[in-house]
Parts: C-alpha cells; structure tokens; sequence
C-alpha cells in the first residue's frame, strides 16, 4: 500500500485517457486498498464541469473498463475523492486556481503527482507554469513532485533532446516518469524473471546458441477514432518502435543487472540501445521496410477503409502503418545476430511476441516430420524457439522437436508451455495499475529515463534522415503486413512467425 498522501492533478482530464485507463486503474488500487488514506484526484481540463458532472462520468468510465465489475458502493466512495479544475493550462489563471485548489484539500503533506495527458507541445508550459507558481518541491525531499508524461517523447532524436532538455530546465531526472505502458505489463516483467531468476536459460542467450530474434507487435484495428491527426504525423515507427519494440528488445537482450535498482536496470538497457543499429549492408532497404494498409472486405461483405480514406488523414499521406526492422546488437552476447522487429496496424491477428530462435544442430539424426491435420511431411530439422506470448494468451512457450509415437523414429515438433491463465486462476493487473503505482512509491524502473530516450531515437534516426528511399508498399487489411518485408530474412534460414 501507498503511505504518502498525495494530490493526484490529472492534467487533460477530459480525454480518452482518463476514461479508459487512469481513473478506472486508480479506482482498481482503491478497491484493493492500495491508494494512502489521504488522496484528492483533481482532473484538470477545458470543459464546463462541476464536480458532480466529472464524478458521474468517471463512475460511468468505471462501470465501462475496470478489469473486474467494480461495486457500487466502492464507486461512490472513490469518486467522492475527486474534484474538476475548469481551465486552460496555457493561461496562468488555471495555475492560481489550482494552487487554491490544493489549500483546500490538503490537510496532508504536499506530495502531488501531476500527470501530463496533454500534446506534446503542452508539457514544457506545464511544468514552467508549475514551477513558476510554486508548485514544484525541490527533488529528493518529503513533500514530493512527481510528474508523468506520456509518449511521444519527441518526433526524431533532435527534437527529443530538445525536450529533455526543456522538462529538465524545470525537474530533475529524479522527479519525471516517462510512461511506456508495455513496461506496466506482467508478460513483459516476466521476461527479466524468466531470464535471471533462473540459470538454465542464460547460458545458451547469446550468439553462439541463438539464431535470430523477432519481436512482432499486431493489431487488427485500424485508426481508432479521433487518432487520424496524431498517427499520420508520426506512423508506425515513432508510434510502437522507437518505444514499446526496442523496450522489448533491451528486456530481452540486456545483460543481468547488479541488482534491481531503477538505474541498476536503466543503465543495461541503455547499454543493449547503444549498441544497437540498423543492419544496413548496401542501403536502408536492406534494414526497413514499410507498409500501408490498403481498402478491403470484411468476411460479411463490409467494407474496409484503407488507410488514406480514413479520418483525418491525408489523402496523399506516405506514412507508414506497417514496419519492418533489422537490427544488430553490436556487443559480445549478440554480435552478428539479426533482430527483427516489426509491428502494423489492420494486421491478421493481434498479439505481441518475442520469439527467440536457436541455431539448429549441428547434425540431422532423426527425420522431422511436420503435420497439418492427419497429414504429414519430412521437413527440415527445426529449429528450439523459445516464445514469449506478451498478449493475448500471456505465457511463454517452448518448441521443442520430440519422437513422435509410433514405430518409426521420426521427430514432431511439440509446444511446453506456461500460461497465465492455466496456472494462475486471475486476472491480470492493467498495465496503468501498476505503473501509477510505482509513480505514488517512487519507484522509477519501469519509467524510461531521459538518456534511454534518446539511445532509442538514436537507433531509428537514419529512417528518418532517408525516409525518401522507403516508400511504403501496401497491404490488404488482416495480412501479415506487405510481402517484402520477407526480404529482411536476407542471407538467413529464418521467415516470419505468421502466427
Ligand atoms: C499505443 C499506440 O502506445 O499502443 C497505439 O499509440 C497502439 O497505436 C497501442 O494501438 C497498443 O497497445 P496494446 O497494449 O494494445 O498492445
């Protein structure tokens, strides 16, 4: 449970955001009694609220998208902790305002946690304003100023150090937690546990064991409502690459940490992100390839929008919607081995995975069949994939080749599993559940810190500086992204785990 008292100020309180995931993750630690005794939500925005109005929203919010159906009962006490702050942060009328605020509420100590759901352009404003007004506590101390930003964190490497460099004008590292939800899941934590908690993995997790990796992230949706402006500005790339894949690609490809310090585990992913680059061998195209969903049918017969017909988007846009990588990791543990990484929106199939492949061996002794229903094949020898399901169906696999029963001595390839769901009878917390919680302790390892920031522009910048030479090719809706992203596989055994 939270100790500290804390006044939460959700800033752009009147967004999507808020709806679906902050309010009804805090109501989720609330009705565990994990929030402190003493907490006041404040949601901040434009539009003409009063308290009463903002509550019933939220309530219904909760209703909508708490992960078990919430009570009554518990709704009514949680939501008389909040309260609606009317105004626009750009005028600093809404900052005296809050501070008055805060006079009446706070018959506890001063810690406050601003969380910036707000543009981009919005956050240095933000935090200037707070901190002109007084409303910054100097870092380290007690009371405590935490401030949460969302991504994007930037839109290239330049303009990423440019806000770290406004955000740190006005903080200190120590007080900003950037949130990168995939870091919040339990499949992804579990990937570090798998990894260091047990010795008999560890030891083959390196070049000489491991053929490729590949990380994909699908989705089926296309653009979400009201989310044309934002994607067609930054893709897929600057969407789910630079961010939620590469964070994928330290946990799985950094070195043990020392212990499990924030910056114990910061500073080993930093690491693998500054060792790693793009796999470029005569151009870009050889590293990156990318794709744009096209019109298509639903199998009732519906029809499809492609991607320029969407809302908000321009009819003439070339921003990508599907992305393919090839990188290398340029230190002793992976040198030469390729990590492929690739993610699209209007896919066939939503599921995120980190598949590691291993080399196979050296000697085919056994023939290895593959079945497809009752019928059978020889097939080359396959190779050990361990797997990470990180959504749905959390777990983690391993295909393993076994003798098939039967008088011949052939080998099948068969899956050993662990599923969440098989082994643990509950469900899983929301990623927002636990980030905001470690934000109210204090504890930043699941925030990505501002030099982890730009390792990871810094791996995906030469994209941009030669964007003109990767034109997207398109893609009908539920494919697995465009057919030339196989050309990534270039000099390997290895395809695409269409599954
Ligand atoms: C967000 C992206 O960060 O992650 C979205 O902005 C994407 O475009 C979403 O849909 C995917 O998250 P998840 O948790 O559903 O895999």
């Amino acid at each position: 449970r939270v100790h500290d008292p804390v006044t939460i100020v959700i800033f752009g309180a009147s967004g999507d955001l808020t709806h679906r995931k902050l309010i009804p993750a805090l109501y989720m630690a609330y009705a565990q009694e994990l929030l402190p005794e003493n907490f006041t939500i404040v949601g901040l925005a434009r539009r003409d609220y009063d308290n009463e109005v903002f509550r019933t929203m939220l309530a219904d919010s909760i209703a909508a998208f708490s992960r078990v159906p919430p009570d009554d009962e518990t709704v009514a006490r949680f939501v008389a902790h909040i309260r609606y702050h009317q105004g626009d942060i750009s005028t600093p009328e809404v900052y005296a305002g809050l501070k008055e605020k805060f006079q009446d509420v706070e018959t506890y100590p001063e810690n406050r946690l601003y969380y910036l759901s707000i543009i981009p352009s919005l956050f240095e404003t933000a935090v200037r304003s707070l901190k002109e007004s007084g409303m910054v506590a100097q870092p380290g101390g007690a009371p405590w100023t935490r401030v949460v930003i969302e991504k994007p964190f930037g839109k290239d490497l330049a303009s990423a150090k440019a806000l770290n460099a406004q955000l740190l004008r006005h903080l200190d590292e120590s007080q900003i937690y950037r949130i990168d939800h995939y870091l919040g899941k339990e499949t992804v934590q579990n990937i570090l546990s798998f990894r260091f908690a047990n010795a008999i993995f560890e030891p083959v997790f390196n070049r000489s064991y491991v053929d490729h990796i590949q990380i994909t992230a699908s989705e089926t949706v296309g653009m979400e409502k009201g989310r044309g402006g934002y994607y067609d500005e930054y893709g897929a790339i600057r969407d789910m690459i630079t961010n939620h894949l590469l964070q994928l690609l330290c946990f799985v490809a950094m070195e043990p940490p020392g212990d499990l310090s924030a910056d114990a585990i910061r500073n080993e992913k930093v690491k693998v992100l500054n060792a790693a680059k793009l796999d470029v061998r005569k151009d870009i195209s050889d590293a990156v390839c990318r794709g744009q969903y096209a019109a298509g049918m639903e199998e009732d017969g519906q029809p499809i929008k492609g991607y320029l017909e969407e809302e908000r988007i321009d009819p003439a846009s070339t921003t990508e919607t599907f992305a393919a990588l090839r990188l290398i990791i340029d230190n002793w543990r992976w040198a030469g081995v390729p990590i492929l990484l690739r993610t699209g929106k209007r896919m066939a199939k939503k599921t995120t995975e980190v598949a590691v492949q291993f080399k196979v061996p050296p000697l085919q002794l056994f023939q290895q069949i593959e079945c497809e229903g009752d019928v059978c094949d020889i097939a080359r020898i396959k190779p050990n994939t361990l797997i990470f399901q990180i959504q749905p169906n959390e777990g983690i696999f391993l295909k393993v080749g076994t003798k098939r029963p039967g008088m011949r001595f052939v080998v099948e390839d068969v899956k050993m599993d662990f599923s969440y769901s098989g082994t643990w009878n509950k469900s899983l917390p929301e990623a927002y559940e636990r980030l905001l919680l470690d934000t109210l302790h204090g504890d930043s390892t699941l925030f990505t810190r501002s030099d982890e920031v730009e390792a990871e522009w810094r791996v995906v910048q030469p994209i941009f500086d030669q964007i003109d030479q990767l034109k997207p090719f398109a893609y009908p809706p539920a494919a697995w992204g465009v057919p030339e992203a196989d050309w990534l596989f270039h000099g390997m055994e290895g395809a695409w785990r269409n599954k």
